[in-house]
């Protein structure tokens, strides 16, 4: 096949996308695919069009190919494309429209508020500790945690430092004490659970992409019905939103309250595929190499 990888751009996870898009595009070669590497601009369309692949492997993390726009645009290009359409993107993207989504039907999610980060120079929006996030931000950019020995300036004031303030809004959330655990989906199937521990005082973006940082334990040390408890999540939330070919789904457990402590954080709708990345890492323990699992996304666009 020919095949157009699309990696790059520029939101913050740029260098995260390019490393996904290196690693896809090399695995595709060396299956004996043609590959036409295209590093996002405003040009992409007509990059597209010259290109005229069989299909697109979306490698692009964040806006706007994680959001639905550059799936909107293919969609009227008339490309096939592996990964979520556009609908789907518009709403995971989005942590506060997940939840609005999801919780509805009964799936457990963190509760908050979305804040003007204006106001938090006036107050806590929530009772400490709690988890600022901007709502469409991936890699945990931009997460800050605000904790009773006010980490980030107390009272927070526009003097305080916090990797929050370039945003005008953020979601606020209870902090879940506990473990981060994560489930990916591929197919029609939740494929296993992987326990996050990090070196750092969270899994921030340095933990999720220096070796050594973060510890993961695949399969998760946890209990039969934790670890089930999270497949059937993320398994319904993949079909809740629609997504397609593969997601990844993100957790906080407090284990001090078993099954009722386990809350989905959000679905990635792009989940990397750098060497430190969690849905190659979970597909290899069930056997399936990173050339297998690219392959296996690829059929799923194309079914
Ligand atoms: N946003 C990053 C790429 C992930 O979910 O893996
Ligand atoms: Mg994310």
């Amino acid at each position: 096949l020919h095949v157009a990888v699309l990696m790059g751009g520029w939101s913050s996870e740029r260098p995260v996308s390019l490393t996904s898009g290196e690693g896809v595009a090399s695995a595709l070669e060396q299956r004996g695919h043609r590959v036409t590497r295209i590093d996002m601009g405003r040009d992409v369309a007509l990059r597209l069009a010259e290109a005229a692949p069989d299909v697109v492997f979306n490698a692009l993390h964040g806006t706007p190919g994680e959001d639905g726009t550059v799936q909107g645009m293919m969609d009227l290009m008339g490309l096939t494309y592996t990964h979520s359409g556009l609908a789907t993107s518009v709403i995971a993207i989005d942590k506060e429209l997940t939840k609005q989504a999801l919780v509805p039907h009964g799936i457990p999610m963190p509760g908050g508020r979305v804040v003007k980060t204006a106001e938090l120079y006036e107050r806590d929006p929530l009772a400490r500790p709690y988890v600022l996030k901007p709502v469409n931000e991936g890699s945990s950019v931009g997460v800050a945690i605000v904790t009773a020995e006010g980490n980030y300036g107390d009272p927070i004031s526009p003097q305080a430092r916090g990797p929050w303030q370039e945003f005008d809004e953020l979601l606020a959330e209870p902090f879940i004490r506990g473990r981060e655990l994560t489930t990916a989906v591929l197919g029609d199937r939740a494929l296993m659970v992987t326990e996050l521990i990090p070196k750092t005082a969270f899994y921030d973006f340095d933990a999720k992409y220096t070796d050594g940082l973060t510890e993961h334990v695949c399969p998760a040390d946890v209990p039969e019905d934790i670890a089930q408890a999270c497949k059937d999540i993320a398994l319904r939330a993949h079909k809740l939103l629609g997504c397609k070919g593969t997601s990844r789904s993100d957790f906080r457990w407090d284990d001090e309250r078993g099954v009722e402590g386990l809350f989905l954080l959000e679905v990635n709708t792009q989940p990397g595929m750098t060497p430190l990345s969690l849905v190659p890492e979970q597909a290899r323990h069930l056997g399936m190499d990173y050339p297998d699992l690219v392959e296996a996304i690829l059929a799923e666009a194309l079914k």
